[in-house]
């Protein structure tokens, strides 16, 4: 039996990310930040510290979770870096935000008019969060979600190794009961040694107590 560590520190991010090509429009995708949240409240309830990153999400913050509200994506990454920084001891980072990869290649500081703009948006790459993170403390522990429209374990097999996770969790956006703006997630937890394990439908505090567990049982065993 693995050591069950007894008190985490938790990185939870959460929602989208938006990203402005001037004050009134933005790019971003319909995450309403259910999962991360659930994972928040769910590792709080077991005992663990949360810091958790929210993108712009209507949820009310769980009882006696740091709260920490960012933007875009380059704003997420600040302020997962602080947080892991911030703390004393190794971290479970746990992304089930939904960041956008691009963003316009320039904010317009004032409203576009149509007469401004063109039929081309010009993009940028976003940093990738988990890859930019660099080299972990022992005992830390990195989760990732892949987010896919159709099966999903290939793509987070591939995920788990390019991001250097402990697990992915996956999910089939398209399935009835999963993905975004539901209450439930059918997903299957994939890890690096090539264990793939699907969970059958359940509410996504569910989902969110098992991955609670199972980080925990990783950081245990590093110990
Ligand atoms: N992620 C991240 N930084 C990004 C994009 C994604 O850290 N710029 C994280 C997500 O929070 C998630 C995992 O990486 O935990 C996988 O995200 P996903 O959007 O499924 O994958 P991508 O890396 O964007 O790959 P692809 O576009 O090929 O699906």
């Amino acid at each position: 039996m693995a050591n069950k560590v007894a008190s985490l520190r938790f990185i939870v991010t959460a929602g989208p990310t938006r990203e402005y090509l001037d004050p009134v429009r933005f790019l971003s995708n319909p995450s309403t930040g259910r999962m991360g949240f659930a994972v928040a409240r769910a590792a709080r309830s077991l005992g663990h510290r949360v810091t958790l990153v929210a993108g712009p999400v209507a949820l009310r913050t769980p009882r006696r979770v740091e709260r920490i509200d960012v933007v875009s994506a380059r704003d997420m990454l600040a302020a997962v870096r602080k947080a892991l920084a911030a703390g004393d001891g190794p971290a479970a980072l746990v992304m089930t935000a939904a960041v956008a990869d691009w963003r316009p290649a320039r904010c317009a500081s004032g409203k576009l008019k149509k007469s401004q703009m063109s039929n081309t948006l010009r993009l940028v790459r976003n940093p990738d969060i988990l890859k930019s993170l660099g080299p972990r403390e022992k005992g830390s522990v990195r989760v990732g979600f892949a987010a896919e429209t159709g099966e999903p374990t290939v793509e987070a097999a591939r995920k788990c190794r390019e991001k250097g996770l402990d697990l992915v969790v996956a999910n089939d956006v398209t399935q009835p009961g999963a993905g975004f703006a539901v209450k439930t997630n059918r997903v299957t937890f994939v890890f690096p040694d090539g264990r793939i394990e699907p969970q059958p439908l359940m509410s996504k505090d569910s989902v969110a107590r098992r991955i609670v567990r199972l980080a925990e049982g990783i950081a245990g065993r590093a110990r």
